[in-house]
């Protein structure tokens, strides 16, 4: 039975049909609404706003479910790989064993850049952000690639296949070099015999005289933070992903927008600003009942970072796998007693019991943990978003190609509401008040 909104406006009435998803999601379809009525609907930060069909993943954030393309997260979190998860989630299935391998030679090949790059690093003041890095690299890429990014989306449709690999692959090479710029550290170059996550920590630790071997719980340790972050659905890094890919822009230049909007401290920047918090509760030698009676004060630079979520009203399934795996990398790593993770375990123990955050249902999100997990295999600060970015590539890449996939796609441009000044006159500078 097809289902039918009505809506009145000025005496009329507008039939509007509904959308039905395949888990039973509704939304009231309103493309023809302001051809029909004059009216734009007004849904300040797109809290019930659907931007767009996606078979990529679900969420039910009232009841803390994440699926990649129909899969539960716990279970990829068991026995997926985050390369694995990234093919499943840049083409739609789990790979069969020769496109899996197929897909690691494509990583292989691809984790060395192009010498000329390594000089664009040297361009960057020492101190510079690697998020800034990240995302300016990311662009230069496309460069190196022009049959890759054309913008044109048939044609860039039809190199997909090596245009992901090349970008999952090379981003964590990015990473690590970013890195070792601001450092002041030679650059050291992947290796054709390790996985994806051991390769990357070689990159980033190995000396040139002394290769980093990565102790098996920190590679599977930084394995499932990758994987836990792989998608998230319309979150704001992936919709500035699709709305410069609405325009025709490239993989490439899409996705160095998702790093841009993924920096911010209430996106991805979070697992860095939890960190910091930890620190400065630490330091005032508070046990951090002081800071959550702040954060209760509804002030936007005393929020308990880690906590609430716009779509989960419940615990985030991710905080609760990552919590679990966390005690087990510490008792590998032989770390004891972190005084951050202390003053963590009490924040959520007391915000969990707290009326403040149960009314407004805000439970712990991913990044709560995710910053501890970094810290303690070593990431260093400024990089804990730099490895958010790696994790969430395969979602932008494939929100990319359902933008630039869709028959019927338009260039994403939402309406506003004017609030400015009504019609005045020019005023020469002479005469200006
Ligand atoms: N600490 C204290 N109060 C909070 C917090 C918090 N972390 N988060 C929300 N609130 C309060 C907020 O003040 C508001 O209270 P009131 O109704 O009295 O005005 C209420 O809860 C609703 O908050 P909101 O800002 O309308 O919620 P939102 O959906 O716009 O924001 C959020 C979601 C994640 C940006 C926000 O919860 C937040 O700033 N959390 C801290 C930052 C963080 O951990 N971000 C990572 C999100 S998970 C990773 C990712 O997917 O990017």
């Amino acid at each position: 039975m097809n289902e039918t909104a009505t809506l009145t406006l000025d005496n009329k009435t507008y039939p509007l049909s509904v959308i039905v998803g395949t888990e039973n999601e509704k939304a009231v379809d309103i493309r023809n609404l302001r051809n029909d009525t004059g009216y734009v609907t007004y849904d300040e930060g797109f809290g019930n706003t659907g931007s767009c069909q996606s078979a990529v993943t679900y969420i039910d954030g009232e009841a803390g479910i994440l699926r990649y393309r129909g899969y539960p997260i716990e279970q990829l979190a068991e026995f997926s790989s985050f390369i694995e998860t990234a093919y499943l989630i840049i083409n739609g299935e789990l790979p069969v064993p020769t496109q899996r391998k197929r897909f690691s030679q494509l990583l292989t090949e691809n984790s060395p850049i192009h010498s000329g790059m390594e000089h664009l690093f040297e361009g960057f003041p020492s101190d510079a952000h690697p998020m800034a890095i990240l995302s300016a690299m990311l662009n230069s890429l496309g460069s190196y690639y022009p049959h890759l990014a054309t913008n044109d989306h048939q044609r860039d449709l039809e190199t997909y296949e090596a245009t992901s690999a090349v970008i999952i692959s090379k981003v964590r090479t990015i990473a690590a070099y970013s890195y070792r710029a601001s450092r002041g550290l030679p650059y050291i170059h992947p290796r054709r015999d390790l996985p994806y996550c051991e390769n990357f920590l070689h990159m980033m630790f190995s000396t040139p005289y002394e290769p980093y071997i990565a102790l098996p719980e920190v590679a599977q340790a930084l394995n499932l933070f990758l994987l836990l972050h792989a998608d998230h659905e319309q979150n704001c890094s992936t919709s500035t992903v699709r709305m410069v890919a609405s325009s025709g822009a490239n993989l490439f230049a899409s996705t160095a927008a998702g790093v841009c909007a993924l920096w911010g401290p209430l996106h991805g920047g979070a697992n860095m600003a939890v960190i910091e918090m930890l620190k400065s509760i630490h330091a005032e030698g508070d046990d951090g009942t002081k800071f959550i009676e702040q954060a209760k004060l509804g002030k936007a630079d005393k929020r308990l970072m880690g906590f609430g979520h716009r779509v989960y009203k419940h615990y985030d399934p991710r905080a609760k796998i990552i919590k679990e795996s966390f005690y087990s990398a510490l008792a590998s790593l032989g770390i004891k007693d972190d005084p951050l993770l202390n003053i963590a375990m009490r924040l959520e123990e007391a915000a969990l019991r707290d009326e403040y955050f149960l009314s407004r249902k805000l439970y712990p999100n991913v990044d709560f943990y995710s910053g501890l997990i970094m810290r303690a295999i070593g990431i260093p600060e400024n990089m804990f978003t730099v490895m958010f970015a790696i994790g969430r590539m395969p979602g932008w890449i494939a929100n990319w190609k359902e933008v630039a996939a869709n028959p019927k796609g338009r260039i994403y441009r939402p309406r506003q509401v004017y609030v400015g000044a009504n019609l005045r006159d020019y005023v020469p500078p002479h005469q200006r008040k």
